[in-house]
């Protein structure tokens, strides 16, 4: 039997970029290129942590509406990042995996998500997932869309089986960087019981010292999952 407060599943909004690059007097885009290296650090702390997936915010289906030259440097970042960071996941046993709806990425970069999945397909260690055009009403509605497609019983089972994550448990733990207190349409579902955490340093400053004392606070909560 699973116990409580087991964290399998850590999910992380990964949010204050552009504050953190503006704040510095840079281009928000330099706040994404910290972003990535943030996101090197925290999921080699994981890799090396009990913690078996790491499901990171990446691109909403909302971030389509940011400035064209940023969308743009956010594509290529995450090309770059799919290319270099092969060698890293298959050192440390790490497999790749993205949620979302795909279809709206250029052939290039869907091969080169495709190339990665592939390959990192046997690592047996921390599964890192990336939300890509993802959010969670568009995720509930495809899913209920191949439910009904494959004449399925409408059942809270049924949809998690149907849903992008099926492969991984519901989320135990999910954070925020940047200083907001929302959910902003991400992992609604998965996280109906996850514990919340909500933090004011920007997500290119976030480090593993500090997700350490939070998940220190995560195993002191008591999870009751609705019972007493
Ligand atoms: C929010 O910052 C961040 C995102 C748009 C998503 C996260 C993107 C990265 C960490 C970049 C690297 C990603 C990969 C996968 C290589 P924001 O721009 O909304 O910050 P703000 O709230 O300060 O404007």
């Amino acid at each position: 039997m699973r116990e409580l407060n087991e964290l399998k599943h850590l999910a992380i909004i990964m949010d204050g970029n552009g504050r953190w690059a503006q704040e510095r007097g840079k281009q928000r885009v330099r706040g994404h290129e910290k972003g990535a290296e943030t996101i090197r650090e925290i999921t080699m702390f994981c890799s090396k942590s009990d913690i078996s997936f790491l499901t990171l915010y990446a691109f909403s289906t909302e971030n389509w509406k940011r400035p064209k030259t940023e969308v743009d440097f956010l594509m290529r970042l995450l090309s770059d990042y799919l290319k270099k960071e092969a060698e890293v996941y298959l050192k440390n046993n790490i497999r790749f995996k993205a949620i979302g709806d795909l279809s709206r990425f250029s052939s290039r970069l869907l091969d080169e998500i495709e190339t990665l999945t592939q390959k990192s397909a046997s690592c047996s260690g921390l599964t890192q997932v990336l939300a890509l055009n993802y959010g969670s009403k568009d995720e509930i509605i495809r899913a209920t869309q191949k439910m009904i497609k494959a004449g399925v019983e409408v059942s809270e089972e049924n949809l998690s089986r149907f849903l992008d994550t099926a492969f991984a448990p519901d989320v135990d733990m999910l954070v925020r960087t940047g200083g907001d207190y929302r959910l902003s349409n991400y992992l609604l579902w998965q996280s109906s019981y996850a514990e919340l955490f909500f933090t004011p340093t920007l997500w290119p400053d976030f480090t593993a010292e500090e997700l350490a004392i939070q998940i220190e606070e995560f195993k002191r909560r008591k999870r009751r999952f609705g019972g007493i």
